[in-house]
């Protein structure tokens, strides 16, 4: 893995919907008319003009991504993507989970943003263990950065001190691999 694309992706804690780059990822549901969690966190931030641009979408299915303006929140841009529910992980959840992060990172790249920020997708309602979610999170990302040079960063927002630690030692684990 390059040195160059690890070194764009950070772990933070904190709010997502504080992030004041270019676009934030939201862990939605596939009807993309909100929900708790962070998406709840976003549309709260956002206001209600979010949840109306969304319903002109249509939803959107698991492992892909769609985007539309921040509003309210401090990030110009929110990307929607939809991860996979926890079934055990012989359902194709990890290719799908790498899919919601290569999709986000391909529409912000196509949408000229340059500083985009993650939360934990997956890892909260959808039952993915944190873990194994930090891997594959953490791992699609880098490889994605490796053929890109839109991006200059690549934040994961944690909003817990394990899902902070996870994603750490995740990142550790590519760096110390090169
Ligand atoms: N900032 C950053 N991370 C947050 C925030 C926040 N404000 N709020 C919650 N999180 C973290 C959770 O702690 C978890 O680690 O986001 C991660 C994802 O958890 P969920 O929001 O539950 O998302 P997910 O597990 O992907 O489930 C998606 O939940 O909210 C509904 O509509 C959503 O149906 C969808 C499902």
């Amino acid at each position: 893995m390059g040195a160059a694309a690890l070194k764009r992706i950070q772990i933070e804690r904190g709010d997502l919907t504080a992030y004041a780059g270019d676009a934030i990822v939201n862990a939605a549901n596939e009807s993309l008319l909100g929900g708790g969690g962070v998406d709840g966190a976003i549309h709260r931030a956002a206001g209600p003009e979010l949840l109306e641009e969304c319903r002109g979408l249509r939803g959107c299915p698991t492992g892909e991504a769609r985007i539309t303006r921040g509003y309210r929140l401090p990030a110009r841009r929110v990307i929607h993507t939809v991860g996979p529910v926890w079934r055990g992980g012989e359902h194709g959840e990890a290719e799908l989970l790498a899919s919601c992060h290569r999709e986000s990172l391909r529409l912000a790249v196509e949408h000229g943003c340059r500083r985009v920020a993650f939360p934990a997708i997956s890892c909260g309602v959808y039952g993915y263990p944190l873990e194994r979610a930090a891997r594959v999170a953490v791992g699609s990302a880098a490889s994605f950065l490796e053929g890109d040079a839109t991006l200059s960063e690549v934040v994961f927002v944690c909003f817990g001190e394990d899902a902070r630690a996870a994603f750490a030692a995740a990142l550790q684990e590519l760096r110390s691999a090169r």
